[in-house]
This record gives structure tokens, sequence and C-alpha cells, in this order.
């Protein structure tokens, strides 16, 4: 169909979607193609694009609403304000963008919000030549692990989210279940993004965090993590509710410089 091509990358997840130039529009078979496959790899890769901002708001749109970022509203671009800089790069002493250089450990987006991140898109224009690749993990995969005795204790918990930055949380925190039901694909996905995660109802405190700990050891295993190396031009898509991702370091002396659009949405129990 339309000579597009999904090739799955042999991990846990991911598939490279070749033979498309987004900055066309696109059919509703290609996009039926590409949702499809999306819901099959949780991770597409999109190599060799020469997107502009509103191209890749666009694209986004084929997915559902690209929203401005919730949290980071530093120098939004007027003109494309769905869009948000992921950069260590400075100009006259400020940086432009948001995350720096640092390491990012394993999480989703946005799980500090009533509706989180659903599917976030994120497009290359700068990569350094050290460090700075991503890995996703699979929720599918990790849930599909458990043995069954886990399974049946964690099917109804809920994880309550907290950001470490008071601004950004709603005046009531939210509470996600540890088990979601993808909303498009009906299946069960292990939710939980540690880096905001305060508590599981119900469980008394320790306890709580010793299971949030076996959980997130077991999710970020490597057989269940697929690790992109960027390149200028490569454009990536992965759902946030069956995913987890993680980024590496990289030098401060280094550009990087990625533009990201962001879909809200639950996973639901
Ligand atoms: C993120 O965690 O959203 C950023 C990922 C990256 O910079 O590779």
């Amino acid at each position: 169909m339309a000579g597009i091509e999904i090739v799955p990358t042999g991990a846990a997840l991911g598939a490279d979607v070749v033979g498309l130039d987004l900055r066309e529009p696109l059919g509703p078979e290609v996009v039926a193609q590409v949702q499809e496959a999306f819901h099959t790899h949780a991770v597409l890769r999109f190599r060799g694009q020469q997107l502009n901002k509103a191209e890749q708001v666009a694209f986004s749109r084929y997915f559902g609403e690209p929203v401005p970022h919730p949290t980071n509203t530093r120098d939004r671009d007027p003109e494309q304000p769905e869009i948000t800089i992921i950069s260590n790069i400075e100009e006259n002493g400020k940086a432009v963008g948001a995350l720096g250089n640092a390491e990012l450990t394993f999480h989703a987006d946005l799980v500090f919000l009533h509706t989180p991140g659903s599917i976030s898109l994120l497009y290359c224009v700068e990569t350094p030549t050290t460090g700075g690749d991503t890995y996703w993990s699979s929720g599918y995969a990790a849930y599909e692990a458990l043995d069954e005795a886990t399974k049946r204790q964690i099917a109804n918990l809920g994880v309550v989210y907290v950001h470490n930055n008071p601004a950004y949380n709603p005046p009531t925190p939210p509470i996600h279940p540890l088990v979601c039901t993808h909303p498009e694909t009906g299946h069960k996905t292990l939710f939980l993004s540690p880096n905001a995660a305060q508590r599981i109802t119900g469980l008394p405190a320790d306890a709580g965090r010793a299971l949030l700990d076996q959980l997130y050891y077991h999710a970020t295993e490597e057989r269940f993590v697929w690790r992109h190396h960027w390149q200028p031009g490569d454009l990536i898509m992965w759902d946030n509710r069956c995913t987890l991702h993680r980024r590496d370091g990289f030098p401060q002396d280094q550009r990087r410089l990625m533009w990201r659009t962001q879909l809200l949405g639950p996973c639901t129990q």
C-alpha cells in the first residue's frame, strides 16, 4: 500500500517507517497504516525527514490535537506554540530550550497531570557526536512477563503522581492505574513513571515503595528496551501509555536541538 514499509527494530518495541516524506499530506490509507504500525510497535521512527515546525505540527495532527506544552512555557514561538524546544544550547547566556544536557531517567510524559501525555513526537535538528541516545521500554512486554501472582496483586492498584516542582501540580494529585488497558489497542500494559510516582493507594508507604521499585526494575530490564542513536532528520513518535523513555547525558560543549509536539490522553483501567 502506497509503497511504505514497516520495519520492526527486532527489540521488544519500535519500528522504522520507510518511504514517507512527512512534509507531504498523507492520504487516509497511509494514515491508517501508520496508526496500525504505531499500535503494534508503540514507537515509530521516520528517518531522513526535512521538516519545519509547521510541518511537524501538521503531521502530529494525524494522531490527535497537539497542545502547547503544559509546563514548559519558555520562549514559545508565537507562530508554532505547539512546538517545545528540547535543547542544551544557550544564546546570550540563556537556554533556548528545556532539559539541558543531563541524563534523564525512565519516565512517561506528564504523568503528574490528570490527563497525562499520550503521544509525543520528537524531531532531531542537531545532535552531538557522542551521547544523547534515547531508549524506550515496552509496558506491554513488561506486563506480559510478570508472573500471574504479581498480575493479580497489582490488578486494581492506583499510583499517586506528584511533580517535584509544586508549581506544575494540579490542586489534587492524579491517581493513574498501575495496570492500564490501552484505549486504542485494548492490551494491558504496566503504567508507572518512577520520576513522579509518589505512592500506591491503599498500601502502606514502605510496601508501596518496595513494589514500585520492584516493578520499575522489572519494566526497564534490557529485554524490554530499544535504544536509538539520533541523526538529524529523525522523527520519532512514541506512545506514553505503554512505554517509558530515558535519555543519555551528553557533553555541554556539543549542541543538541530537538523539536517536540505533545498530545494528551489517559490510559484507562
Ligand atoms: C524527553 O524525555 O522527553 C526527552 C527525550 C530526549 O531528549 O531524547
